[in-house]
C-alpha cells in the first residue's frame, strides 16, 4: 500500500516543476555508458517482488496499457518481456534526465519511487508474457532489413531479437515498429541521452531506408523463444 500511496501522489506533480538532476549524457565529454552507481546499482542489487511490482504499475498503466503492452501506434513502448535490468537502467536513466521523458518523469520522478519499487515493477514487467500481435513495419524492404540486422544488430540484441540482460541490451522482438523507429533515429542523431556509444558508431552510416528495413525486420521476430 506505501508503494501505491506513493505512486498515486506521483499524480500530483504532473504540473509540477519537478527539479531533476541532470545526469551527462551521450555527447558530454563524461559520458561513461551504463555507469554502474546510485539507485541503478542499489535497484539491480535488490530482489524484486513480481506482487508488489503489479500494484506499483498500477499507475504506469494509464499510457502503458494493462499487462504493458504499450499501443502498435508507438506512442508507448511495450514493456511485457523485457529484460528487468534493461527495464532498470532506463527507469533511472529517465529519473536523472539522462534519457529525456517530459510526459513520464513526474510519474518516475525522484519523490515516486525507492529502487526497491524499480526493482518490484521490473520483476514484474520481466515476468509478463511478449504479445505477438505487436505494431509491425511496412514490410517492403525485408530481406535488406534481415542482412543489416544480422550483420550489425544482432552480435548484441540477439539472432531472435531476444537482447542479452546480463548486458543490458533491450529485447527488440514483440516491440512496436514505430516506437522501435523512434528511438534508433534518436540514437543516430545523439538525441537518446543514455544511447550506447558502440551501437550509435554502428548505425550513423544506415540511411533512414536502412534503419527502417532493419527494424521492421526485427519487428517481426518470434517471440516463441522468449
Ligand atoms: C504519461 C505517460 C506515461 C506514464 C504514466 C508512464 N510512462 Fe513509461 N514511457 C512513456 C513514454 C512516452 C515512453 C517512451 C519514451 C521515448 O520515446 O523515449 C516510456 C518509456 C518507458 C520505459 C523505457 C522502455 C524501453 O523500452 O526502453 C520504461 C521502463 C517505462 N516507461 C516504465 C514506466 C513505469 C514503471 C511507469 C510508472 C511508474 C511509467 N513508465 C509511466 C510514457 C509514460
Ligand atoms: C554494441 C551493442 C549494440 C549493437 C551492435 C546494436 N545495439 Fe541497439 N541497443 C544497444 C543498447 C545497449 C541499447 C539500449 C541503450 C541504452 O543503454 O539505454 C540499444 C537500443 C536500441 C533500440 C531502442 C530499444 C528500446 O527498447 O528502446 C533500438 C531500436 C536499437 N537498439 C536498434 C538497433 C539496430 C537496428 C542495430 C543494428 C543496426 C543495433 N541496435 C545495434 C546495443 C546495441
Amino acid at each position: 500500500m506505501h508503494a501505491v500511496a506513493l505512486l498515486v501522489a506521483g499524480f500530483g506533480a504532473l504540473g509540477g516543476s519537478a527539479a531533476q538532476a541532470q545526469g551527462s549524457g551521450v555527447g558530454d565529454k563524461d559520458y561513461v555508458w551504463n555507469e554502474m552507481r546510485g539507485e541503478k546499482l542499489q535497484a539491480l542489487m535488490a530482489k524484486g517482488d513480481a506482487a508488489r511490482g503489479e500494484i506499483a504499475f498500477e499507475v504506469c498503466a494509464g499510457c502503458h496499457k494493462s499487462g504493458a503492452v504499450g499501443r502498435p501506434d508507438g506512442t508507448y513502448p511495450r514493456l511485457a518481456g523485457q529484460h528487468a535490468s534493461v527495464l532498470i537502467k532506463q527507469m533511472v536513466d529517465i529519473r536523472a534526465g539522462r534519457r529525456k521523458n517530459p510526459k513520464m518523469l513526474p510519474f518516475a520522478s525522484q519523490h515516486v519511487l525507492s529502487p526497491q519499487d524499480i526493482a518490484d515493477i521490473a520483476v514484474y514487467l520481466e515476468g509478463l508474457p511478449v504479445p505477438a500481435e505487436n505494431g509491425r513495419g511496412p514490410g517492403t524492404a525485408l530481406e535488406a532489413g534481415r542482412k543489416l540486422y544480422v550483420e550489425d544488430c544482432q552480435s548484441c540484441h540477439g539472432a531472435a531479437g531476444e537482447g542479452d540482460g546480463a548486458r543490458f541490451y533491450p529485447r527488440l522482438s514483440g516491440q512496436h515498429y514505430a516506437y522501435l523507429l523512434r528511438e534508433g533515429l534518436a540514437i543516430r542523431e545523439g538525441e537518446r541521452g543514455n544511447a550506447n556509444p558502440k551501437m550509435m558508431k554502428i548505425i550513423r552510416p544506415y540511411s533512414d531506408a536502412d534503419l527502417k528495413a532493419a527494424l521492421d525486420y526485427a519487428s517481426r521476430l518470434s517471440v516463441d523463444g522468449r
